[in-house]
C-alpha cells in the first residue's frame, strides 16, 4: 500500500512550478520549491501571495485558509533540501541537458521506491528523461499541468517505455487530490496535447499565408464555428511564436514526418522578433 503523500518537492519556480506549488499547498502538502535562482524564487513568494491576497478579497479563500497554505510552500537553492519528499514534480526549463543532470540527481538522492518522480515536461520524451534516471526509471512519469495551473482542469499523465503501471495508477490519484482531471497518454512527440494543437495553430498559419481570411476571421471562424475559446492565431501568440515553432521541430523529428513542419510565415514572425504577447507583437499588435 503506497503511503498518502504529505510531502511534495516542486524544482523550478518559474510559471508552472509556483502553480503546482500552489494548488498542492492549498490540498493540505507540504511542499519545498527549488530553484537555482534568487529572483525567481522572490518572484514566485510574491505571486502566490498575490493571488491568495486577491482570492481572500474575493470571498474565495478565507485569509486563514491562504495563510495556511502560505505557511506550507518553503523555498530552497540547495537541491539537497528536498531529499525526504513523497513525491516529486520536476518543472524547471525545457531543456534535456538541464532535466538530464537534475534526474541523474534525484536518482541517487530518491533511492526509496516508493518515490515517483515526475516531469512536467511539455515536450521531451519521458523515456529519454527517464533513462537519466538509471535504476529508477520506472518511477519517472509524464505528469503535464497546463497553463495557469490554478484554473486549467487537466493534467496528461504520460507513460514512458519504462514507467510502471503502478506509477500511473498513483499518479493519477495524486492529479484527483489535486483538484484536477487526469487523462492518459502514451510518450510519442507532443503526446496529445500538443499533437493535436500545435498543426491546427500551424494549418491557421498556412490559411494566413495563403489569404484565406484576415486573421481576425480566422480566429473568428473557429471561435465562433468550432466553440473554441481563443481563436488558434491569438492561442499562437499567448503561447509564444517561437514555443510554437520549437513544438513543430520536436514533432517533425521525433513523429519523423515533414508535414509536421513549421509553417514558412510563422518561422518569418520569429525570425523578425515577432513573438507573440511576451514582445507585443505577433500575429497582432499588442502595443495598441
Ligand atoms: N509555460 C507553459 O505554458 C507550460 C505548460 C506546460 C508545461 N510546461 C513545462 O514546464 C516546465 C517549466 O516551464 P515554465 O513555463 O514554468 O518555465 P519558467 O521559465 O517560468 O521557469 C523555469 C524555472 O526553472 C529554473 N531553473 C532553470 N534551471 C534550473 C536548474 N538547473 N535547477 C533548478 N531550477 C532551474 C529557472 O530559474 C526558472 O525559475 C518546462 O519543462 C515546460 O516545458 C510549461
Amino acid at each position: 500500500m503506497p503511503k498518502q503523500i504529505k510531502s511534495l518537492a516542486v524544482l523550478g519556480a518559474g510559471q508552472m512550478g509556483g502553480g503546482i506549488a500552489q494548488i498542492a499547498a492549498q490540498a493540505g502538502i507540504d511542499v519545498t520549491v527549488y530553484d537555482t535562482w534568487a529572483e525567481g524564487i522572490d518572484r514566485c513568494k510574491a505571486l502566490r501571495a498575490k493571488l491568495w491576497s486577491r482570492a481572500v478579497e474575493k470571498g474565495k479563500m478565507t485569509q486563514d485558509d491562504a495563510s495556511t497554505a502560505g505557511a506550507r510552500i518553503h523555498y530552497t537553492q540547495d537541491l539537497e533540501a528536498v531529499a525526504g519528499a513523497d513525491w516529486v514534480v520536476e518543472a524547471v526549463v525545457e531543456d534535456m541537458a538541464v532535466k538530464a543532470d537534475l534526474f541523474g540527481r534525484l536518482a541517487k538522492m530518491f533511492t526509496d521506491d516508493s518515490v515517483v518522480l515526475a516531469t512536467n515536461t511539455s515536450s521531451i520524451s519521458i523515456t529519454e528523461i527517464a533513462t537519466t534516471a538509471g535504476a529508477a526509471a520506472h518511477r519517472v512519469v509524464g505528469m503535464h499541468f497546463f497553463n495557469p495551473v490554478p484554473v486549467m482542469k487537466l493534467v496528461e499523465v504520460i507513460k514512458g517505455l519504462q514507467t510502471s503501471d503502478d506509477v500511473v495508477a498513483r499518479t493519477f490519484a495524486l492529479a484527483e487530490r489535486l483538484g484536477k482531471t487526469p487523462l492518459k497518454a502514451n510518450d510519442r512527440a507532443g503526446f496529445v496535447s500538443n499533437r493535436v494543437l500545435m498543426p491546427m495553430i500551424n494549418e491557421a498559419f498556412y490559411a494566413l499565408m495563403e489569404g484565406v481570411a484576415e486573421p481576425e476571421a480566422i480566429d473568428g471562424i473557429m471561435m465562433l464555428g468550432c466553440a473554441h475559446p481563443m481563436g488558434p492565431l491569438r492561442l499562437a501568440d499567448f503561447i509564444g511564436l517561437d514555443t510554437c515553432v520549437n513544438i513543430m521541430n520536436v514533432l517533425a523529428d521525433g513523429l519523423n514526418n515533414d508535414r509536421y513542419r513549421a509553417c514558412p510565415l510563422l518561422k518569418q514572425y520569429v525570425a523578425a522578433g515577432r513573438l507573440g504577447d511576451k514582445t507585443k507583437l505577433g500575429v497582432y499588435d499588442y502595443n495598441k
